[in-house]
């Protein structure tokens, strides 16, 4: 079993990335490896290309990214942890597999539709081609288990569409069907203003995403401000069906406390949100209060956290490299 997933580093981790993402990657880490396989975790940094992005930032986005993944419990001793840029096989691959990949595929893509919007002529080529490059990302690693959140499961059924023709085309048994694993617990939180969007690094209201790196002020104030209703919390789950806010809140109580949307109904079945939003906030503070003063720490030493970077990216070619010639060798490349 081989674990693969990784994340933009277009801003900061929020609590939509760690509930919806990163903390199944640390649950894995333990899991996957406990079964003898291998988790690998990369920032992806030509991802973030798609979106305009300052150069003086990405590199330091990358470094604050990886810190906060590790203070989130990655182990850059157990997982290989690395920057997408430093594996060149990436986009070497996303390149062969641009030719396997269709243009009626890639124009199903909703996350295109969203991000492009009205200005699709004016959208970067590289914002059409994000899936590929997401392809090559898993497919080169022969990944079996994909820890993503809601949103990009779509793109992993792309994934498995391109390793099912390549190997058809070239008559190989090359690449593995890689099976995204989205959050039971946190498949989509969405924002704190507005219970219709997600929660998003886009978003350009602060108040809607709760940050790993805000202090604990912050963090209590942003969720006892959070959007509710009037109503008190139901006595069951089912009743929480047409309140999208107060579900939502919910739901992030039951995924930061480990624990179900029936147990916290449970719990505050009868009460108001002037009880709940006050819980909410300490829990928080309490769970991603101790992960920022450990990402702080981090990044007292940048340049270490970016040899740990390098270290990961090395393994991380060692295990690249034979895929990608494999595949270049069965499309027939002078190598
Ligand atoms: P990114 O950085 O946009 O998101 C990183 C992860 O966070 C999840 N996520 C959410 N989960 C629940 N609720 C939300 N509101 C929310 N917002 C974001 C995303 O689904 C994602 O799992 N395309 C990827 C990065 C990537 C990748 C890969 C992932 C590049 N190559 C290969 C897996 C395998 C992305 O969305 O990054």
């Amino acid at each position: 079993m081989r674990v693969v997933s990784g994340i933009k580093p277009t801003g900061n981790l929020h609590l939509g990335n760690y509930l919806g993402a990163v903390k199944q990657w640390v649950a894995m880490q333990d899991d996957i490896q406990q079964q003898g396989g291998e988790t690998l975790y990369f920032i992806a940094d030509l991802h973030g290309l798609t979106e305009w992005i300052d150069p003086a930032e990405l590199g330091a986005n990358t470094i604050e990214m990886a810190a906060t993944v590790i203070a989130a419990g990655i182990d850059p001793e157990r997982s290989i942890l690395f920057n997408q840029t430093r594996v060149p096989q990436h986009s070497e691959l996303a390149w062969l597999l641009n030719n396997v990949a269709r243009v009626g595929w890639l124009n199903r893509m909703t996350q295109f539709k969203d991000k492009a919007g009205k200005n699709r002529e004016g959208a970067s080529v590289g914002l059409y081609d994000y899936p590929v490059l997401m392809a090559a990302d898993v497919l080169l690693y022969n990944a079996t288990h994909v820890p993503v959140g809601d949103d990009q499961k779509q793109h992993l059924e792309l994934a498995r569409d391109i390793a099912a023709k390549f190997n058809l085309d070239y008559k190989v048994d090359l690449f593995t069907q890689p099976e995204p694993m989205v959050s039971a617990a946190a498949p989509r939180i969405m924002s704190l203003r507005d219970a219709a969007t997600k929660m998003s690094k886009s978003n350009p209201s602060e108040q809607a995403r709760v940050n790993l790196v805000d202090d604990d002020e912050t963090i209590a104030g942003k969720f006892r401000k959070a959007k509710s209703d009037a109503d008190a919390l139901p006595d069951t789950v089912a009743g929480l069906a047409d309140r999208p806010e107060a579900k939502n809140l919910v739901t992030i109580y039951a995924a930061l406390a480990d624990s179900t949307p029936d147990r916290v109904i449970a719990d505050y079945a009868g009460q108001g949100f002037g009880t709940f939003k006050p819980a909410l906030a300490d829990l928080a503070v309490a769970t991603l209060g101790p992960i920022r003063d450990r990402m702080l720490r981090l990044l007292d030493d940048r340049a270490e956290v970016s040899r740990l970077l390098d270290r990961g990216a090395e393994k991380a070619r060692d295990l690249a490299a034979p895929t990608l010639l494999a595949a270049q060798r069965a499309m027939g490349l002078q190598i």
